[in-house]
């Protein structure tokens, strides 16, 4: 028998939503081909690509529409400060990682770091996977140039785009966008959602297996000492609360320990996205069914361009990521144009600022949404991750991209979090989620951390293709970090009003 992705325990079901209203009359699912597109690849086979597209659109889908509901029902929920919401994985997802291993150890990274979320906030998490998808990538440019190991003239060639689009392999024919490896991509999406469903099916997500969650894996992992017995803590006391709930007979036990995993991946490569939105029996509106959480980039966010123009008429909920760069105004404008009948559950606003910024920036735009009546009906998510990232040569480290190894220090990505916490805190709004890129292996990509990842052992295991992750320890490591704040601010608020400091913030 097989299963919808989030499985088995229904009990706990937010309220249903009512239905969207139907998409604006002048849309299509494939309206957005008469608008420029950011980062669009060019395809030179015109028939072939054709033939990709009809392929796509015969398949079967990835993600059913009941699903994508569920999804908005529980954003809904955490706009209302009911849930958190935890979104991770890897920067670039590659078809080549699509083995159990790597996706096993995603899972259990996502799976713990719930777990301590959950606990320090008291409410459950919704989990959100950058995978089954998570394959097309914006570049800063189109080309990449390469010394000639034998010293010959430069060589350059299109940039890498993600599996979906090219390969990694710096050749000309790697470099060459084929419309066939969207259909690759699918399949392999596929394959990475069933076995997904499968482990989860199999209780491998099941908090009442504490064996599936704690020592051994902590143990291989060699975490520090002062990590693995915080964490240690939290799952004890994780497990005796969920084991007072159950016994009390309280509806939230089974919502705490529900194994519910969604997936979301960048809406970059429109022809992918196009070929699988549908309409479904039963319900109204055009779902993409080859994912739960569609986001839009920071980099396609043009609000006359072709990425909004197809995320205004589809049925999901959408990410909107929303960088230093972006106008508060601009913000609200694409709020509003994604989301006309501010229907709860449908936006998540994913601010990546920078850790030197987000205290200067964020105010601004909460402000300019509350203006707008907006700033209630979103869903704030904080991406520590894009903000701070760093090209790393001989000069030390350079903001941005450019020459040298992208990496991200820990101690930023920890910033930008905690302030972001802050400053949601000060202006009255509430830091609902959290976006990263994360792995589950022991990768070295990002600097820093209670394990200390220097320059030198960038070199050691760099696997990113893309954008530079937390392992698993760093990952870990920001949970707790957010953990200790939600654990601070529940503390300060449980305290009955006569027992606080006068004066106290
Ligand atoms: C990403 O999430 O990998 C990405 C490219 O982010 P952004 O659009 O925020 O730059
Ligand atoms: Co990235």
């Amino acid at each position: 028998m097989t299963h919808a992705l989030p499985t088995r325990k229904h009990t706990t079901l937010p309220p249903p939503l009512p239905p969207l209203p139907p998409p604006p009359a002048d849309w299509s699912p494939e309206s957005w081909a008469s608008r420029l597109a950011a980062h669009q690849v060019v395809y030179t086979d015109r028939a072939a690509v054709e033939r990709a597209v009809a392929r796509l659109r015969e398949f079967p889908p990835l993600v059913t529409s009941g699903e994508i509901e569920r999804l908005r029902a529980l954003i809904a929920s955490a706009q209302r400060g009911e849930r958190f919401l935890l979104q991770g994985g890897d920067c670039a997802e590659r078809i080549a990682d699509c083995r159990p291993e790597p996706i096993a150890r995603k899972l259990k990274i996502l799976l713990q770091m719930s777990l301590v979320l959950a606990h320090a906030s008291g409410a459950p998490v919704v989990r959100v996977g950058r995978f089954a998808g998570q394959y097309a990538k914006p570049r800063s440019s189109p080309l990449e140039v390469r010394q000639h190991p034998g010293g010959g003239p430069p060589l350059t060639l299109p940039s890498y785009y993600g599996d979906l689009v090219n390969r990694e392999e710096f050749t000309f024919e790697a470099r060459r966008p084929d419309p066939m490896r969207m259909v690759e991509g699918y399949t392999h999406a596929a394959i990475t959602l069933n076995f997904i469903r499968a482990l989860i099916d199999a209780g491998f997500a099941d908090l009442h297996h504490p064996e599936n969650w704690d020592l051994s894996f902590l143990r291989q992992a060699g975490l520090p000492p002062s990590i693995a017995d915080e964490y240690h803590a939290i799952t004890e006391g994780m497990l005796s609360r969920l084991r007072d709930l159950e016994s009390a007979r309280d509806g939230r036990a089974e919502d705490l320990s529900s194994p519910e995993f969604f997936t979301s991946h960048e809406a970059l490569n429109l022809l992918y996205e196009s070929a699988q939105t549908r309409r479904v029996p039963r319900r109204d509106g055009f779902y993409n069914l080859t994912t739960h959480l569609p986001w839009l980039g920071d980099r396609t966010r043009a609000l006359d361009g072709a990425h909004v123009e197809y995320l205004r008429g589809i049925a999901n909920p959408v990410g909107v990521k929303i960088g230093p760069a972006c106008d508060p105004e601009e913000a609200v404008a694409l709020v509003e144009r994604l989301n006309p009948s501010d229907a709860p559950g449908k936006i998540i606003l994913i601010t990546r600022l920078g850790a030197a910024a987000v205290e200067r920036a964020l105010p601004p735009l909460i402000e300019a949404l509350r203006r707008a009546g907006r700033a209630e009906s979103v869903l704030w998510v904080c991406d520590p991750m894009h903000g701070n990232t760093v090209s790393l040569n001989e000069n030390g480290a350079i903001p941005g991209g450019g020459a040298g190894r992208k990496t991200r220090a820990f101690a930023d990505i920890q910033r930008e979090l905690e302030t972001a916490w802050e400053v949601h805190r000060a202006c009255g709004t509430r830091l609902g989620g959290v976006h990263l890129e994360l792995t589950g292996d022991d990768v070295t990509e990002c600097l820093g951390g209670a394990s200390g990842v220097t320059p030198a052992d960038l070199a050691r295991r760099y696997e990113s293709p893309c954008d530079p992750r937390l392992n698993y320890e760093q990952s870990l490591e920001l949970a707790l970090t957010l953990a200790r704040r939600m654990q601070r601010d529940r503390a300060k608020s449980a305290r009955p009003p006569s027992s606080r400091t006068p004066g106290a913030r």
